[in-house]
């Protein structure tokens, strides 16, 4: 077995999953994972927070076949991950607006591992395994999850980041929108524990900006996307060799505004069962700071003592602000 399960026994995790309808949470690590190019010092995978379904997809998912003209979005959940799909599948296809508003983001940008999440018709990695090159690949995978073929093929990926106290509020609206029944503050509260689909959060981040010679990897963070977009549409049209004129650009910024988004049925995802209005939908509020209004002062205060001690250096902090 190339990964490990470990229970999760904390008496908080256990006393919630009953009250809050939390679903089955499972501990997964890699056992052993040379092939991960990274700089932190004797490092070793972290155990991240799954379903036991995990099991089933083990071999799946280590040995799905990677392409060298694949383009990856990856990121920990709630972080802009659709905002930034969009923006990468746009700016590969030429521009094509007609077929990105026609067809589901869901189809033009598969999510590799939605099979270890919910229930799929087909295999998610069957799905991906079949789509047509060049494929654009979703994943939350951490990079010791990836698949191993990944770091001797590095395909394109952009990693895009969020600060905590975003990602805890959005990931609390979605999970409202489909199974959580608790409050911000379990929510918010388990998630600084770990036991959060992905968790740990920081661990996500830094290890995927500890990468090195990976020059395959471009990261982004969903602040800079809403301070200055055209800075940074600009960044990733250089980093996929492409090139528009000023007028094809203002019709990108137009179609990706949060506006658009949120109407556009191809990339809020209202096409399938989506989640429930009021919290679930991928977009929801789309705002830098709407965590100072919906966190209390004791929360932010928490996830604030969270990010200093889960980021030591100075340099792992900055990428959490
Ligand atoms: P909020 O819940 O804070 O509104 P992901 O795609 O990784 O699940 O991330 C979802 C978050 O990205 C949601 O945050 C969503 O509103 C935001 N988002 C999606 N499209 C956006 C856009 N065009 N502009 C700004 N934020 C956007």
């Amino acid at each position: 077995m190339s990964f490990e399960y470990t229970e999760i026994t904390d008496p908080l995790y256990v006393q919630s999953r009953e009250q809050n309808r939390e679903e089955d949470y499972i501990m997964v690590r890699r056992k052993e994972c040379k092939d991960v190019p990274i700089s932190i010092p004797n490092w070793k995978p972290s155990a991240h927070c799954f379903t036991t379904r995990f099991h089933q997809y083990e071999k799946d998912l280590l040995e799905a076949e990677v392409y060298s003209d694949d383009v990856w979005v990856a990121s920990y959940p709630k972080s802009g991950t659709t905002w930034c799909q969009e923006m990468v599948w746009l700016i590969c296809n030429n521009l094509n607006f007609n077929e990105a508003r026609a067809e589901s983001l869901r189809t033009r940008f598969p999510f590799l591992e939605v099979s270890l999440i919910h229930d799929t018709q087909i295999s998610s990695f069957e799905r991906v395994q079949k789509t047509k090159r060049p494929r654009f690949i979703k994943t939350h995978l951490p990079v010791s999850m990836l698949p191993k073929s990944y770091w001797s093929v590095k395909p394109k990926t952009v990693y895009i980041r969020r600060n905590p106290k975003s990602v805890a509020v959005s990931y609390y609206h979605h999970s409202r929108g489909i199974f959580y029944r608790g409050s911000m503050e379990s929510f918010v509260r388990s998630f600084m524990r770990d036991h959060q689909f992905y968790s740990p959060y920081h661990a996500h981040v830094i290890e995927y900006h500890a990468l090195t010679g990976c020059d395959n990897v471009l990261h982004l963070s969903y602040e800079e996307m809403k301070r200055d977009l055209p800075s940074v549409v600009s960044k990733v049209c250089q980093f996929f060799g492409k090139s528009y004129t000023e007028p094809e650009l203002q019709r990108l910024y137009e179609h990706l505004s949060f506006a658009s988004m949120k109407e556009n049925k191809a990339c809020n995802y209202e096409d399938h069962n989506a989640p429930s209005k009021d919290h679930g939908c991928f977009i929801r509020k789309g705002e830098l700071d709407s965590w100072r209004e919906e966190l209390t002062p004791d929360l932010i205060d928490l996830l604030d003592r969270w990010t200093v001690k889960s980021a030591p250096t100075d340099a792992e902090r900055k990428l959490f602000e």
